[in-house]
C-alpha cells in the first residue's frame, strides 16, 4: 500500500519538486520500504524495461556512444564514461520525464585515487599502513564526484597483486591479504559512508572479482589458475572485507579463472559472493565484459555469452550490448527464467532506492565548483600524500636536508611532470592540477637557487591503449641526437649544484591497465643518468615516482638516499618537499615486495617453506645468476628516527582452537626525532592439516612517538587470524598446533614468540 503510493507520487512529477535539494537522505531508508518500493516499480515492468535497467551504456569516449537513444529505447540502468555535469542532468531529464515508469538513471565512473583533488595512487596509501587516512581519502573523492553529479564510482579495486610486473599492481593494496583487507574496508566506508544514500557519499564497487591479480607471467588480462586455497586465503579476504563493510555492487573480473571466465563464473558470483558472504547489493562485468565471454571461447555467441553472464549471477552488463540484445529472447524462450531476471532487477532497483537517486536525480550545477575546490581537499591530499612515503636508504644521515641550502640541481623526466605526479586512471577529462616535485622544492626553499633540467624522455616502446582516448596532438618522440643533449645539459646542470635532487621513475602511464612490463628497472636511460651524476661525487638523493615496485639494484647500493613517494597526488611536490627537509618524519612501509628484477616475480614475504629455506646452504642457488631474496622486503620502510621493539609477550602460552589471546609489546622512539613506526605483527603455524606460509601478516598498528616515548601495542590471536582454507580437508579449519610469533619493523621481523594453540 505504501508503495503504491510512493510509485503514484512518482509518477504525478511531485519527484522532480523534490528533487531540487529539498529532500535530504539523512537516514538510510528502512529495508522494507526499499523492497516495497522495489516490487510496486518491477510490478509496472515490461521485460524490455527491465532489461534496460541491467544495462550500463557508454556516456562518452566511443563516438558510436548513443546514451539517449538507449534511455529513450527501453532505459538505461547505467550509463559510465561520462564527466560533465551539465550533460548528466539532460540525460537525467530524459530518464525520469520521458520513458513511462521515471527510473533515474545511475552515473558510473572511474573514481580511483580522487575526483579533482588526487590523492597517492592505491598502492601508496596501502603504503601509509594508515586505513583511516584511506578512509578519508575515499570520502574526498566520493564529495567531489557525487558534487559532480556521479553517483557510483569503480572502485576500490581490491586484488591482490603479487607479480610487480602486473601494471594494475598500483591500483590496489599490495601483496598481502589482510593488509588488503583493512585497506578495502576503509576505502568503502570512505566512499559509501555510514550507509548507503548518505548525502556527499557514492556508491562503491569491489572490483575485479577475483584473482585478476594473478594473470599468468604478470601479463594483463591473460588467465589466472589458482587452486581454491590459495584463492580462499590470499585473493578473497579483501573483497570478503568489502562485503562486510557493506559494499553496494562488485565488478567480475575479465580474465579466465580456473578455465571458467570470472564474468561467467557462477561458483564466483552466486555460490561464493551471495551464498557464503551474504552480498546484497548488484555485480556489474567489466567493460565489455559479456561480450567478451565470446571471445574467450566461453560463449559460442552473444545470446549464449548473456545467458552465462545473467545466470552466473552477474546483474549490470557494461557497455558490450549483449544483455539488450538478447536477454528478452531468452526468456521469451524460456531459456532463462523470468525469476532469474528479476532477481538481477531487483538488486540494480534497490541500489537506485537506496541512493535517493528516485528523490533526487539531479545534480545542483551552481555548487560544483564549490565543492570541488574546498581547501581543505587539498590538506587532506598532502598529509595522505606524507604519510605513504617510504624511505628506502638513508646513508651516513644524508637526509633529511637543511633547509641552509642555497644551490641544488633537480634532474629527472618526473621532477616537472603534473600528469606523473597525479599518477595514472586520469583519463575522464581529467586536467591535471598537480604540485611537481620542483614546484614542492621551490615553495620550500624560495631563496635558494634552483636549477633544472629532465634529462631525456621516458616512454613506453608501445603506446598506452589510453593516449588514444586523450584528445590533442601527440608530442613525437626525442630523437637520440635530442636525448643526448639532455643528457648532458642534465649532468651539466648538476655539476653546477652542491647537492643533487633526481626525480626518476615512471610515467604513469607505465602502470595501470594494459601497462605490465617485463623488466622493472628504470626506464630509458635514466639509470646512465644517475651513475653519471653519482659519479661527479655530490651527495644525491633518488625521489622515485612509480606506481610499482622497481628493481633499482644499483641505486639501492650507491645512492645514499632514496625516497619512494609513488605517484603523489595533486600535493605530491609539497609532501615530497616536507619530508626531503624534515617538516614531516617519513613513517610508510612498503605494502610489496621489491625484487631484484622482473624475473623474479612473482615474490611475497607470504611464500610456503621449502626443504631449503632461506639461511640454508642450498638457498641462494635458487637461481645462479642472483641472489632470490627481495631488495626490499614487505613492510620494510625507514625513518629519520630510530625505534626499538622489547618486551613481547604472548599473554598466555596456550589458546584453545576458538579462543583468543592477547600479544602485546613495546615499541620505543629511541631517536633524537619524533616519528612514527608500524607494528607489525607476522605468525607461522608450524604444522597443520596443511603446510602454511613462512609469515603472515595478522595485525599492525602505526603509531606517532616523540623522542624517548614508549608505548605498548597489543593486538589479539584469535580464529579469525589462526583459521585458514584447508586444501587437504576442502573447508575452513584452525588446526591446533604450535605458532611462531614474530613482532617487529617488517616482515624480517625478529622478536620472536611461542604460541600454541590446543583442542
Ligand atoms: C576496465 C577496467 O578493467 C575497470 O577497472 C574499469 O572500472 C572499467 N574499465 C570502467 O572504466
Amino acid at each position: 500500500m505504501r508503495a503504491m503510493k510512493w510509485t503514484a507520487v512518482a509518477a504525478t512529477g511531485l519527484l522532480a519538486a523534490a528533487s531540487s535539494g529539498a529532500f535530504a537522505q539523512t537516514a538510510p531508508i528502512p529495508d522494507d520500504q526499499v523492497k516495497a518500493r522495489v516490487e510496486a516499480l518491477l510490478a509496472q515492468m515490461t521485460l524490455e524495461e527491465k532489461v534496460g535497467q541491467l544495462t550500463q551504456v557508454a556516456g562518452g569516449l566511443f563516438p558510436e556512444a548513443k546514451p539517449e537513444e538507449a534511455l529513450r529505447k527501453g532505459g538505461a540502468g547505467s550509463i559510465l564514461w561520462l564527466n560533465d555535469t551539465k550533460k548528466f542532468n539532460e540525460l537525467q531529464k530524459v530518464a525520469v520525464e520521458e520513458p513511462r515508469l521515471k527510473i533515474p538513471v545511475l552515473y558510473g565512473l572511474d573514481v580511483i585515487h580522487g575526483y579533482r583533488t588526487i590523492f597517492p595512487v592505491p598502492l601508496a596509501m596501502a603504503a601509509s599502513w594508515d586505513p583511516s587516512v584511506h578512509e578519508r581519502a575515499a570520502a574526498v573523492a566520493a564529495k567531489e564526484a557525487r558534487a559532480a553529479g556521479i553517483h557510483w564510482t569503480f572502485a576500490p579495486m581490491v586484488d591482490i597483486a603479487r607479480d610487480a610486473r602486473w601494471g594494475r599492481i598500483v591500483e590496489g593494496a599490495g601483496e598481502d591479504p589482510y593488509l588488503g583487507a583493512a585497506m578495502a574496508a576503509a576505502q568503502v566506508r570512505g566512499f559509501q559512508g555510514p550507509y548507503l544514500g548518505a548525502p556527499d557519499h557514492v556508491l562503491a564497487c569491489a572490483k575485479h572479482f577475483g584473482a585478476y591479480g594473478a594473470a599468468d607471467g604478470g601479463r594483463d588480462y591473460d588467465p589466472v589458475y589458482v587452486p581454491e586455497g590459495r584463492l580462499r586465503n590470499v585473493y578473497f579476504p579483501p573483497f570478503q572485507a568489502a562485503v562486510n563493510a557493506g559494499v553496494g555492487s562488485f565488478m567480475s573480473a575479465y580474465m579466465d579463472l580456473n578455465d571458467v571466465p570470472a564474468g561467467g563464473n557462477r561458483w564466483l558470483l552466486t555460490d561464493v559472493l551471495r551464498g557464503e558472504w551474504g552480498f546484497k547489493g548488484f555485480v556489474v562485468s567489466d567493460a565489455m565484459g559479456v561480450g567478451n565471454l565470446e571471445i574467450l571461447h566461453f560463449a559460442r555467441d552473444g545470446r549464449d555469452a548473456a545467458w552465462k553472464a545473467l545466470s552466473a549471477g552477474l546483474d549490470m552488463e557494461m557497455a558490450s550490448g549483449r544483455f539488450p540484445q538478447h536477454l528478452a529472447a531468452l526468456v521469451k524462450d524460456g531459456q532463462l527464467a523470468a525469476a532469474q531476471l528479476d532477481e538481477a532487477v531487483r538488486r540494480v532497483l534497490a541500489v537506485k532506492v537506496r541512493l535517493g537517486l528516485f528523490e533526487k536525480p539531479y545534480t545542483d550545477e551552481a555548487r560544483v565548483e564549490s565543492v570541488l575546490t574546498d581547501p581543505a581537499h587539498r590538506k587532506e591530499a598532502r598529509l595522505a600524500a606524507q604519510r605513504s612515503m617510504v624511505l628506502l636508504r638513508n646513508e651516513g644521515k644524508a637526509l633529511p636536508l637543511p633547509k641552509t641550502l642555497t644551490s641544488l640541481a633537480v634532474i629527472g623526466p618526473l621532477a616537472d611532470s603534473k600528469a606523473d605526479t597525479e599518477g595514472s586512471w586520469m583519463v575522464f577529462g581529467h586536467v591535471p592540477a598537480a604540485v611537481t616535485v620542483l614546484e614542492g622544492l621551490k615553495a620550500k626553499l624560495p631563496g635558494a637557487k634552483i636549477d633544472y633540467a629532465p634529462g631525456p624522455e621516458i616512454r613506453r616502446d608501445v603506446p598506452s591503449f589510453f593516449e588514444t582516448l586523450i584528445p590533442g596532438p601527440k608530442k613525437p618522440p626525442q630523437t637520440p641526437a635530442e636525448a643526448e643533449a639532455a643528457f648532458q645539459k642534465a649532468v651539466e646542470t648538476a655539476r653546477g649544484a652542491d647537492l643533487v635532487i633526481a626525480v626518476m621513475g615512471e610515467r604513469a602511464d607505465m602502470s595501470g591497465e594494459a601497462a605490465s612490463r617485463a623488466l622493472l628497472d628504470l626506464p630509458g636511460r635514466q639509470e646512465e643518468l644517475l651513475k653519471a651524476v653519482v659519479a661527479l661525487g655530490k651527495p644525491v638523493v633518488l625521489v622515485l615516482l612509480n606506481g610499482r615496485p622497481l628493481s633499482i639494484n644499483w641505486a639501492s647500493q650507491n645512492v645514499p638516499a632514496i625516497l619512494e613517494a609513488w605517484e603523489p597526488g595533486t600535493e605530491g611536490g609539497h609532501a615530497v618537499a616536507d619530508v626531503l627537509f624534515g617538516d614531516v618524519n617519513p613513517g610508510g612501509k612498503l605494502p610489496v615486495t621489491f625484487p631484484r628484477s622482473g624475473a623474479h616475480s612473482p615474490l611475497s614475504s607470504a611464500r610456503n617453506l621449502t626443504h631449503s629455506p632461506e639461511g640454508a646452504p642450498m638457498y641462494n642457488v635458487r637461481y645462479w645468476d642472483g641472489a632470490p631474496t627481495p631488495l626490499y622486503p614487505f613492510g620494510y620502510g625507514l625513518s629519520y628516527t630510530t625505534f626499538a621493539f622489547s618486551n613481547l609477550k604472548v599473554a598466555a602460552l596456550q589458546v584453545q582452537v576458538g579462543g583468543k589471546v592477547a600479544v602485546s609489546v613495546d615499541v620505543t622512539n629511541t631517536g633524537a626525532v619524533a616519528g612514527d613506526e608500524v607494528v607489525q605483527l607476522y605468525v607461522h603455524q608450524k604444522a597443520g592439516r596443511d603446510s602454511r606460509p613462512m609469515r603472515e601478516l595478522k595485525g599492525f598498528r602505526r603509531v606517532g612517538l616523540k623522542p624517548g616515548e614508549k608505548q605498548t601495542v597489543t593486538f589479539a590471536l584469535g580464529p579469525d587470524e589462526l583459521r585458514y582454507w584447508s586444501t587437504s580437508q576442502r573447508r575452513w579449519v584452525q588446526d591446533a598446533e604450535a605458532f611462531d610469533v614474530w613482532v617487529g619493523a617488517d616482515s624480517t621481523a625478529t622478536l620472536h614468540a611461542d604460541l600454541t594453540v590446543v583442542p
